[in-house]
């Protein structure tokens, strides 16, 4: 979808659909005066049926009346309740529409500024209907009709005309997240997601590594190493650089949990809905989503994305329940359940992240926890941080973004939870008490000093039964995270 932008009278424009939105009980449409006399009538009428309510449609046919050919209304809601997300919800909405009609364009009028600041409108009315297209038909024979492109009317401003040009990389960093991270386990192996890293290492000059199986057992990745040894498909721990702030300045690093596919490993998983263990890699697809808007947008910042990349399987050579294994800071795990795989590949990753890069800040993101489901449901991801000053900026980022987090504790009640008799660590934490805590107490002891901060993604990651419908979340990987990190690493 093409996004252009104009700041003439949109009543003179000519579009298979004009659309504008409408507050409730009101009889306008924000930012659309005196519509032809021929049709107003009509239009009056439509806009009492529709109200204004939050979410509602209304399609008016002009019968050639007016340079549009048709006119849609969309309602907003009440203006006191107005949130970050209904322009971007509402938009997504409008988007789905203008495909259902098999419109080749269409055209949307931005709301004035005293229902929503122009800025933010522009950039949700871009998200909202880039990422409400996106659907994921690669293995269909039956494609989603092409996506229509859009032309948004906003006020003549430079501010504006970029941020919706940003917004047009972010939504195409999502969608990307959202392309790799639903594919199935058999056409995506750890391999698949390090060529993904180069080619866009490639496309836009960040530099970018991959470290195999043999060195990575030789430079003391044991987590990495542990869990990826039963599976035919080898692992991988896969770098990329945005060399874009000053030389010298240290750099944000983010890790990304990608497990291609997690059966439990000898601690097997019960068959109903495994399947859907193919999202345990959306971690590592957020980070490269990231990656990749980060190096397009050219962000003046040093930005290091770090993704360990296994397939968790059962075999003759598959790491055991009552192992001890040799994490990469020098700890030892023992390992009681070979499900709790994530936080082995993750600990490795954070550790020699930490220790390469001495880095200002260390984020990672991980569909880590079954228990986080329980905890917060599957709208609201899970944070843990040692820094009370980055946990603030993520709130403000999660605000704007409408990306939800709640912070759980880490107090040392919980890090005594993961105390081993015979190692330093146990890769679970007591029976099931705390098992989101527990998983991100194991994270903080691949830490020395950075200030870090942990998402738990399982339930967020991709829709689930519970998951709040929302047009720009088609089924299947959301992609949470890359807008509320790209928003983060623009304001620091
Ligand atoms: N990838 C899973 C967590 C998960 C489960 C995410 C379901 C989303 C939906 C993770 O590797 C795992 O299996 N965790 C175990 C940990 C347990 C063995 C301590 C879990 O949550 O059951
Ligand atoms: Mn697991
Ligand atoms: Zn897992």
């Amino acid at each position: 979808m093409k996004v252009k932008v104009e700041s003439s009278n949109p009543i003179k424009k000519k579009t298979e659909m004009l659309c504008g939105f409408v507050l409730e009980d009101s009889d306008k449409i924000l930012g659309i005066n005196k519509i032809n006399s021929k049709i107003s009538d009509s239009v009056k009428q439509s806009i009492k049926d529709n109200k204004g309510e939050l979410g509602k449609l209304t399609v008016i046919p002009t019968n050639n009346k007016t340079p549009a050919k048709r006119i849609l209304l969309a309602g907003i809601g009440k203006k006191e309740k107005i949130t970050q997300d209904t322009i971007r919800f509402v938009s997504g909405k409008i988007a789905q529409k203008a495909r259902e009609l098999n419109l080749k364009e269409f055209s949307l009028v931005s709301p004035p500024s005293f229902v929503n600041d122009p800025i933010a409108s522009a950039s949700q009315i871009t998200e909202g209907c880039k990422l409400s297209l996106f659907s994921f038909d690669d293995f269909k024979a039956k494609k989603e009709s092409r996506s229509p492109d859009l032309t948004v009317f906003v006020p003549k401003s430079n501010k504006i005309t970029n941020a919706i040009k940003t917004s047009e990389i972010v939504s195409d960093g999502v969608i990307f997240t959202k392309s790799i991270a639903n594919l199935p386990p058999n056409k995506c192996t750890p391999t698949t997601l390090a060529n993904f890293a180069k080619s866009i290492a490639k496309k836009s000059k960040m530099k970018c590594f991959v470290v195999s199986k043999n060195e990575l057992k030789k430079k003391g990745f044991g987590g990495i190493t542990a869990v990826g040894q039963g599976s035919k498909n080898e692992p991988k721990l896969m770098v990329l650089e945005h060399n874009g702030g000053p030389r010298g300045q240290k750099p944000i690093v983010l890790v990304g949990k990608a497990v291609t596919f997690d059966t439990g490993g000898i601690s097997l998983k019960p068959g109903e809905k495994m399947d859907e263990m193919k999202f345990d890699k959306c971690g590592g697809c957020t980070v490269l989503g990231i990656m990749k808007a980060v190096s397009e947008l050219r962000l003046p910042v040093n930005v290091v994305g770090i993704v360990p990349s296994v397939e968790n399987m059962p075999s003759g050579e598959a790491y055991r329940p009552g192992d001890i294994i040799k994490l990469y800071n020098g700890k030892t795990a023992e390992i009681l359940n070979t499900d709790a795989e994530g936080r082995l590949i993750l600990a490795d990753a954070l550790a020699f992240g930490e220790k390469k890069y001495s880095p200002r800040v260390i984020i990672d993101f991980a569909t880590l926890t079954g228990a986080c489901i329980i905890a917060l449901g599957t709208n609201v991801a899970a944070i843990v941080s040692n820094d009370e000053k980055l946990k603030k900026q993520i709130n403000e980022s999660s605000v704007r973004t409408t990306e939800e987090v709640w912070e759980l504790p880490l107090n040392d009640d919980y890090m005594d939870m993961i105390k081993s008799d015979v190692a330093d660590m146990r890769n679970i934490g007591i029976g099931r008490a705390a098992g989101t805590i527990t998983a991100a107490a194991f994270l903080k002891n691949a830490i020395e000093k950075t200030p870090w901060l942990h998402f738990d993604i399982a339930g967020v990651a991709w829709t689930q039964v519970a998951t709040k419908s929302k047009p720009y979340n088609p089924k299947g990987a959301t992609g949470f995270g890359v807008r509320l990190i790209l928003d983060y690493l623009q304001k620091i």
